[in-house]
């Protein structure tokens, strides 16, 4: 009853961020009501083991006593505390200096955000700083990733490369480039890991030579392309990036949003493979999703030329909850514990994730295997040999996404037929088993449906 009625206030007043209106409406809400560690419960009492950590963000699992704990006393001692006007509070100094020290190399420099989108329209606003206090404004052309995605603000959105971020709002901005992704299983240049770094590379290069060098501001990149599919760059890939981003004297802004905070294993996927990015974007895994709060890293080069620049002006660029006080209390807590055992947990349970998923590359509708940590994908098709994707008509993200749930488990299935996983670091071995095996249990199901049989056959 109560369910019921919310249905219909959701229905009649809460507009679902990336959602079909029209067929949200017709669907209905599903409604949440509790978590623990790496279980949801609807509000009809239906358990599911999450493995989606939300949307890619309970990175420490639900229900952590502590966290509440810090929350609720920064709340009790200080709710509220602007960093406009040379203010500030403990906990947001406190968690900067912390995040400062674990970044990668000398990302020294952090600016706290709302999320995500907010962190990468503020990197685009000191880039454009950054490049004014150098004295070249005309380097005003920033570059990113085929199937990217940087979030879903008014300019970030254009730096996203999904087609439904675009329609209709009038992005890419003709300021925004695009190059091709790196994606091994589709790669037009075969899945050989140097093939595939060499096309991306000579793709940058011949932007960046097609904008001017003396145009080109920034590239941006995701360690691990998530919402285009979980894509998986070759080992060597970033670096090489990073390099050629070096020499062609364009900064290289890593989003993190995804992968930070233990996703791929350490703090900062860069620390996979050395990298140190010019600008650094987290969110998400930040306060593992129970307050929001994102992160922007500059590095030394980049805040000084800033503030130089400035010289004793104000740098206009601020928000109301940067660095909001309960977010930071929230944030120490949460990295007091990934560095208690959560970060080595999820070492171990993606490593079990991996070798689980990869038992099931021999499924008749597994096509590819892909991930590294706790962030992985299946990619389905109805024929290994030509890679055919699942019919649209079977409708693979609702489909399998509403079996998925039946059979007590949340992920991610994008419309191509790709399945997300995402769960929380602190899953057991035994949730991680059950991940697979309700995995299989929904891919045996699926393969049993005529249309899918029929495009099979
Ligand atoms: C790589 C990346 N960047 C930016 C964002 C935007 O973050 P938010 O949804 O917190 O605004 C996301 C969100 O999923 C993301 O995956």
């Amino acid at each position: 009853m109560l369910s019921n009625s919310l249905v219909e206030l959701d229905r009649a007043h809460l507009v679902h961020p990336v959602a079909s209106y029209r067929g949200h409406e017709r669907a209905g809400v599903r409604v949440l009501k509790s978590a623990k560690g790496a279980t949801v419960t609807d509000a009809t009492g239906h358990q599911m083991i999450d493995g989606f950590a939300g949307l890619w963000c309970v990175n420490a699992g639900y229900g952590h006593e502590s966290i509440v704990e810090a929350a609720a006393r920064q709340m009790r001692e200080l709710p509220y505390a602007t960093g406009y006007f040379s203010l500030g509070s403990e906990p947001a100094i406190r968690l900067a200096a912390e995040l400062a020290d674990r970044a990668p190399g000398d990302l020294n420099h952090v600016y706290f955000t709302l999320g995500g989108s907010d962190a990468i329209d503020s990197t685009i606003r000191f880039i454009r700083y950054y490049y004014h206090s150098l004295g070249k404004p005309a380097k005003d052309q920033f570059i990113s990733l085929e199937q990217g995605y940087h979030g879903s603000s008014t300019v970030g959105a254009g730096l996203t490369a999904l087609p439904i971020f675009h329609a209709g709002f009038g992005v890419p901005l003709d300021w925004q480039h695009k190059i091709p992704t790196h994606y091994a299983y589709r790669n037009p240049v075969g899945s050989d890991p140097q093939a595939i770094i060499a096309a991306s590379v000579a793709a940058l290069r011949a932007k960046v030579e097609e904008i001017g060098a003396d145009r080109a501001a920034a590239f941006y990149v995701e360690p691990i392309q998530g919402s285009g599919g979980v894509l998986v760059p070759p080992p060597g890939w970033m670096k090489a990036m990073r390099d050629v981003c070096t020499e062609l004297d364009i900064l290289f802004v890593a989003d993190e949003v995804i992968t930070g905070f233990g996703r791929t294993g350490p703090l900062f996927a860069c620390s996979d493979e050395d990298i140190v990015p010019d600008l650094m974007t987290t969110a998400k895994g930040l306060t593992s999703g129970y307050v929001p709060m994102g992160a922007v890293f500059l590095s030394e080069r980049v805040y000084q030329t800033i503030a130089d620049g400035a010289g004793s002006a104000a740098i206009g660029h601020g928000y109301t909850y940067s660095a909001h006080p309960v977010s930071a209390a929230v944030g120490l807590e949460v990295l007091r514990l990934y560095e208690n055992g959560l970060l080595e947990n999820g070492v171990k349970a993606g490593a079990r994730l991996m070798a689980g998923l990869h038992k099931l590359a021999a499924h008749p509708l597994v096509g590819d295997v892909r991930g590294r940590g706790m962030l992985a994908a299946i990619e389905l098709v109805v024929d290994k040999e030509r890679k055919t994707p699942l019919p649209a008509a079977a409708d693979p993200s609702r489909r399998i996404f509403d079996r998925a749930w039946d059979n007590g488990l949340v992920i991610r299935a994008f419309g191509n037929g790709v399945l997300g996983y995402a769960p929380p670091l602190c899953c057991t071995d035994a949730e991680i088993d059950a991940i697979i095996d309700r995995t299989r249990r929904t891919l045996d199901q699926t393969l049993e449906d005529p249309d899918v049989r029929a495009a099979l056959a």
